[in-house]
C-alpha cells in the first residue's frame, strides 16, 4: 500500500525523515525537524511571496487557473453572473448556501437597514482635500466605523460577527458615494432603501435635484453582474491581509480596511483605473505596438494583463467583455473598446505575452464599463471594494471560527549584520560612506 508521506534526505549528514501528506501539502512546520545539527533551528521554507504556501483550509472560493475555473462555494462564476444576484451571491459566500426566498428577503433587508453612516461620517470626510483618491478615503472610514461600533471588537461572538457583516456590506455603497460626491463638491445623498443595492448605489452617485432617482435597469444589473464577479477571489493580497489582521484579533472594520489598502495598489485593485488610463494615453490603434515595446522591455506593465493564478483566460475577464457590449447599447460605445480589442488581440499574437501566459484579467475591461456609466477612473477600485468586502468578511469569519489558526507570525532569512558593538557619534565613519550604506536601506 502505499504511504501519503515524503521521505527527504538530508545530505549535509545522510539523516532522512518522513514527513507526512496531507491532501496536497505537506506541514511547513515538519520542516523544522531538519537539522543539520541537533542545535540549529530547523529548515524553514522560503517563499517570499507566498507563491506556493498555503496559509488556510478555505471552502469559500475556489479557482484553477490553468482550466480557468472560478467557484463560489461551489457554484460557477458563470452561472452566478447569469442567474444571481449580488445580495444573493454575497449571502452565498458569506453563508455557505445559496438562500431560499424568505431568508433572502430577510438577508436583503438586514443589509439594506445599515445604508445609512453616522453623521460624524460626514464630517470626517470633510477633513480630506479636495482631491483626495477615494480610495484613500475608503480605507480612513471603513477603519473609522471601528470607532463607532466597539461591539465588532467582540470578534467571537457569533451574533455581533452577523451583525458586523451586514452592517458593512449595507455600509460600503454609503461610503463610496459619499467619497465621490465630496470629490466633486456635490451634496450627499442618502440612501434610498426602497432601490435594490445596486440600484441604490447609482442614486446615491448620480442623483441630482429629482424627486425620485430611477436607476436605469440595464446600468443597474450590469453592476451588479459587475460586483458578482468580483466579489469573492480566494487567497490574494488583500484577502491575505484582511486574514492576517484577523489573526490578530482585531475589529472587522479594521481588517476591512487593510484589505481595502492592499486592493488600492496598481498590482491589485487598482489595475483597473491603470488600465483605463493606460488606453487613454496609448490612445490610439498606431501606437499600440510602441507601447506594448516598452512592456516587453520591462519599462512598465501592461496594466489588465497578467495574473498570479490565472494561466489561461481570467473567466470574469470573458463574462465582463460580453457585459461591456450590453451597456454600450445604452450608454453608447465608449470608443477605447476599440483599441482594447486591438490591444488585446496584438498582445495575444505576440511570443511576449503568450510564451508568460499573459491574458487580460478582470481589471482590463471593468473601467471601460465603468467609465461608460459615468465615473472617473479613481472610482473604479472604490467599486471592486465594495464588491469584495463579502469575500473579505467571510475570510475573516472562516479565520475566526478555525481552530487551527493562530496569530500569523511568518519566519524570515536574517541577511543582515552580525552582532557588532555600537560605535560612538564622533567615531562613526564619514558621512559619504554612511551615507551610501543608510541611502541603500530606503
Ligand atoms: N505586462 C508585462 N509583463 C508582465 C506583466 C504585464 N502586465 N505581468 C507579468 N509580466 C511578466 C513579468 O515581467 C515576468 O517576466 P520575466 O519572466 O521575463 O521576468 C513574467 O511576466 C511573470 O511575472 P511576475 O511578476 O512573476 O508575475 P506575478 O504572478 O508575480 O504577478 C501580476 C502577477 C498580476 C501582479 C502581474 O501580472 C502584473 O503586474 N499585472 C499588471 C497589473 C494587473 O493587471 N493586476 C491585476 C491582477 S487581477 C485582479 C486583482 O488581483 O486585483
Amino acid at each position: 500500500m502505499t504511504r501519503e508521506a515524503l521521505t527527504i534526505t538530508d545530505e549535509r549528514n545522510g539523516a532522512t525523515y518522513e514527513i507526512p501528506i496531507e491532501g496536497a501539502a505537506i506541514r511547513a512546520t515538519d520542516l523544522q525537524r531538519i537539522k543539520a545539527a541537533p542545535t540549529d533551528h530547523g529548515l524553514v521554507s522560503y517563499d517570499p511571496a507566498l507563491a506556493n504556501t498555503a496559509t488556510c483550509k478555505s471552502a469559500i472560493g475556489f479557482v484553477d487557473g490553468a482550466a480557468g475555473i472560478l467557484r463560489y462555494r461551489g457554484y460557477p462564476i458563470q452561472e452566478l453572473a447569469e442567474h444571481s444576484t449580488f445580495l444573493e451571491t454575497a449571502y452565498l459566500i458569506v453563508k455557505g448556501e445559496l438562500p431560499d426566498q424568505a431568508h433572502l428577503a430577510t438577508w436583503t433587508r438586514n443589509v439594506m437597514t445599515h445604508s445609512m453612516v453616522h453623521e460624524n461620517i460626514k464630517k470626517f470626510m470633510e477633513g480630506f482635500r479636495y482631491d483626495a483618491h477615494p480610495m484613500g478615503v475608503l480605507v480612513s472610514t471603513v477603519g473609522a466605523l471601528s470607532t463607532f461600533y466597539p461591539d465588532a471588537r467582540d470578534v467571537q461572538d457569533l451574533e455581533s460577527r452577523r451583525l458586523q457583516t451586514r452592517r458593512l456590506i449595507g455600509k460600503m455603497p454609503t461610503l463610496a458615494a459619499y467619497a465621490y460626491r465630496k470629490s466633486l463638491g456635490l451634496p450627499y445623498v442618502y440612501p434610498d432603501n426602497d432601490l435594490g443595492y445596486t440600484g441604490n448605489l447609482l442614486s446615491m452617485l448620480f442623483r441630482m435635484t429629482e424627486l425620485r432617482y430611477e436607476p436605469n435597469p440595464v446600468l443597474e444589473h450590469a453592476l451588479d453582474v459587475l460586483f458578482i464577479l468580483h466579489a469573492e477571489h480566494e487567497q490574494n493580497c488583500s484577502t491575505n491581509a484582511v486574514r492576517c489582521v484577523a489573526s490578530a484579533h482585531a475589529d472587522p472594520y479594521s481588517a476591512v480596511a487593510a484589505g481595502i489598502a492592499a486592493l488600492y495598489g496598481p498590482r491589485h485593485g487598482g489595475a483597473n483605473e491603470e488600465a483605463l488610463r493606460m488606453l487613454e494615453e496609448i490612445g490610439s490603434v498606431d501606437r499600440i505596438p510602441a507601447f506594448l515595446a516598452t512592456c516587453k522591455s520591462g519599462e512598465r506593465r501592461l496594466a489588465g494583463f497578467g495574473h498570479r493564478i490565472y494561466k489561461n483566460y481570467d473567466p470574469r475577464a470573458q463574462l465582463i467583455k460580453k457585459l461591456a457590449l450590453q451597456v454600450f447599447e445604452v450608454t453608447g460605445k465608449n470608443p477605447l473598446i476599440d483599441l482594447a480589442l486591438e490591444l488585446e488581440r496584438i498582445a495575444l499574437d505576440d511570443d511576449y505575452f503568450v510564451s508568460r501566459k499573459l491574458y487580460p484579467n478582470l481589471d482590463f475591461y471593468s473601467g471601460l464599463i465603468y467609465q461608460a456609466i459615468g465615473l472617473p477612473p479613481t472610482m473604479f477600485p472604490v467599486l471592486f471594494a465594495i464588491a469584495r468586502t463579502a469575500g473579505w468578511l467571510a475570510h475573516w469569519a472562516e479565520f475566526i471560527r478555525d481552530p487551527e489558526q493562530r496569530i500569523v507570525r511568518p519566519r524570515q532569512l536574517y541577511v543582515g549584520e552580525g552582532a557588532r558593538s555600537y560605535t560612538p557619534l564622533a567615531a562613526r565613519p564619514e558621512p559619504t560612506a554612511r551615507e551610501d550604506a543608510v541611502s541603500a536601506t530606503i
